[in-house]
């Protein structure tokens, strides 16, 4: 199956019952995501339960090769830090100051 057939938003999560959540803080608004998740696919999570962004998934290699999950956070420890998001764990003490180009902020004017 071609990636750009298939139905990835609707039904990626409906089979997987996450056991535990964390805080996932993106431009100062705190998202609830599965912990198990990486960085990369909790934006995808966000973006589906919350429906607060949009990403799209088909310009993603999710194997640190295209670099169109690149992001800027900052971390407690870090300081402000450049990291490819399919590469990253989701950790809660980071805050994305920065979200791949591929991702976009949706305001309630756009479709959904
Ligand atoms: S999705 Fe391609 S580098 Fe992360």
């Amino acid at each position: 199956m071609n990636i750009k057939d298939a139905n990835l938003s609707a039904t990626f999560f409906e089979d997987e019952e996450p056991e535990k959540f964390i805080e996932l803080k993106i431009f100062g608004k705190i998202y609830q995501v599965p912990s198990e998740f990486s960085l990369l696919k909790s934006f995808q999570y966000v973006a589906e339960t919350y429906k607060d962004y949009q990403i799209n998934l088909t310009k993603h290699c999710w194997s640190g090769i295209c670099k169109n999950c690149l992001c800027k956070f900052q971390d407690e420890q870090l300081g402000k830090a450049k990291g490819l998001a399919c590469l990253m764990d989701t950790d809660e003490s980071i805050e994305l100051i920065q979200i791949p180009r591929t991702m976009k902020k949706l305001t309630k004017k756009e479709d959904r």
